[in-house]
């Protein structure tokens, strides 16, 4: 059986993720989601880092568009993110299910796995843009501005342990 993993990362703390993954699977194809050629993995682990509560649209497409290439296929989800648990802010749902939530809304079947890392920020690595728009949010919540680092060994070994029997 073939494995392949398919991820966005912007700043690549998802990639990281994903490629320890692969090292750890023996997984036979990694694909950035912006260079992706072909599906062609039989059990397929698809990942997204987490913007404005949402995961990457292209990486929601694939799940949208491709219902039929992914019908006879076992999918495995995941999501990086900081917001790693659910809550309710302004009447809003946030946090780490909510994101999985909608990747499997969009992928149709269930997934034979899905989890939900801690990610990494670092604010000296971030676009002007982005730095200015964490800023903000981190001001609003009276929070410090500073690096965090969530990316877990153990939560990768979780999921890996949960994919090594479907392969
Ligand atoms: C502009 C911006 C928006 C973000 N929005 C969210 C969010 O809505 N929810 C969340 O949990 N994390 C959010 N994050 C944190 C990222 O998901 C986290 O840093 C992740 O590890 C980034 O992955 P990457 O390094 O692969 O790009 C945001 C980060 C930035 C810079």
């Amino acid at each position: 059986m073939k494995t392949q993993i398919i991820y966005y990362s912007k700043y690549g703390s998802a990639k990281e993720i994903a490629f320890r993954i692969k090292e750890k699977l023996n997984a036979d194809v990694i694909s950035d989601i912006a260079e992706l050629n072909s599906i062609n993995g039989d059990l397929l682990i698809i990942g997204s880092s987490i913007y404005s509560e949402s995961p990457d649209k292209k990486i929601l497409d694939l799940l949208l568009d491709e219902e039929n290439l992914l019908k006879d296929k076992k999918i495995a989800l995941f999501v990086v993110c900081l917001a790693k648990e659910e809550r309710t802010v302004r009447e809003m749902k946030i946090g780490g299910p909510v994101y999985l939530r909608k990747m499997e809304t969009a992928l149709k079947q269930k997934p034979v796995a899905a989890q939900i890392f801690g990610g990494r920020l670092i604010p000296d690595l971030l676009s002007q843009e982005d730095y200015k728009r964490q800023e903000a949010f981190y001001k609003m919540r009276r929070l410090t501005f500073n690096a965090v680092d969530m990316v877990s060994s153990d939560e990768i070994d979780e999921f890996v342990l949960k994919l090594k029997d479907l392969q």
